[in-house]
């Protein structure tokens, strides 16, 4: 009889065996919580395609974040539905609108316990939910745009945004929004650039998260799902540009390019694990298909395996406190 010369079984025996020997783990610390607020709302309101999430009013939004500082949470990032849209998504730059309000009323309640994110995009804005401007041909006109964003930029910073999120795909947008704060002597807000954000069917529920207005879709800014060097170019553009840290969005469709991206940044990677995975995961959870809990630990474990230091995940406030349980 002869013996197998390796047995990997061995360090699989326990549970404290596999604690010990686990090469990736989560911690709260680690997830990022991605919110939405609504303008004019006076009781939360759920979001049916994300069982679970709701658009907050300005109290159960602070609430939320003081939750997540509690459980150990380390950032948040804020999304406004506004109650009035235009073309060019004026709201935006109102020092009083519903993002920038957001952001200060969060920045009151936590301060700097937990990293504050404002999402930098004007397709909540925009009563054509594009990004940003169109030009003539209903093309999204990129550097009309991109001066849109260094003002957004300034505003979000003002209300004390200690990151920004820059998600519109425009060229060039790091490099703007990185010389706008500079210029308004706002030096060390940081920028979280969504570097490689691929156009994606898995962003459906979040347009009824926003209540978006787009009609088509976002293919001639966003990137092409075919694609897998050019993520590359995208992330060396960012950084070139000044950006702090840099994301891959969505996550779990794109663990190839997350791992990519991981093995070249010399800066943090975030992966966004967006609304449609979220909704993937409940809707099989829901009906019994799948583990609820086994399946969400595990999806966002393989994102970190993948190579993410952070993650932008629907679920943040309550894996952290299983987290903190076990
Ligand atoms: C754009 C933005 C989107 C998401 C985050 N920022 C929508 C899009 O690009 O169409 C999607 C996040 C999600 O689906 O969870 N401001």
């Amino acid at each position: 009889m002869s013996f197998p010369n390796h047995r990997p079984r061995r360090l699989r025996t326990t549970p404290a065996m596999r604690r010990l020997t686990a090469e990736n783990r989560l911690a709260p610390a680690d997830l990022i919580l991605p919110a939405f607020i609504r303008e004019g709302l006076t009781e939360p309101s759920p979001i049916t395609s994300m069982p679970g999430v709701v658009q907050h009013t300005t109290d159960s939004l602070k609430r939320a974040a003081a939750e997540a500082v509690e459980l150990g949470v380390g950032g948040i990032m804020l999304f406004g539905v506004p109650a009035v849209r235009d073309a060019r998504g004026t709201a935006s730059l109102d020092p009083d609108g519903v993002l920038n309000k957001a952001i200060r009323d969060v920045k009151a309640e936590v301060g700097d316990h937990l990293v504050i994110m404002g999402d930098v995009c004007l397709d909540e804005f925009t009563d054509h939910g594009h990004c940003g401007v169109l030009d003539a041909e209903g093309y999204v006109d990129n550097d009309a745009t991109l001066e849109i964003y260094g003002q957004m930029a300034v505003a979000q910073a003002e209300a004390g945004a200690h990151v920004l999120g820059p998600s519109g795909m425009m060229d060039g947008q790091i490099a703007v929004i990185r010389q706008a704060l500079e210029e308004s002597g706002h030096k060390n807000t940081a920028v979280l650039a969504y570097a490689a954000k691929y156009a994606s069917a898995f962003y459906g529920p979040f347009r009824e998260a926003v209540d978006s207005q787009l009609k088509g879709d976002r293919r001639t800014y966003q990137m092409d799902a075919a694609n897998r060097r050019e993520a590359i170019l995208e992330v060396e553009l960012d950084l070139e540009e000044g950006a702090d840290m840099v994301m891959v969005k969505p996550a779990m469709s794109y663990l190839d390019i997350l791992a990519d991206v991981a093995a070249m940044s010399p800066v943090p990677v975030s992966a966004y694990q967006i609304s449609g995975e979220y909704a993937m995961i409940e809707a099989a959870a829901a009906n019994g298909w799948i583990d609820r809990r086994g399946a969400i630990t595990e999806s966002v474990l393989g994102i970190k395996r993948a190579g993410a230091d952070t993650v932008l995940t629907y679920w943040a406030s309550e894996l952290a406190g299983w987290l903190k349980e076990s």
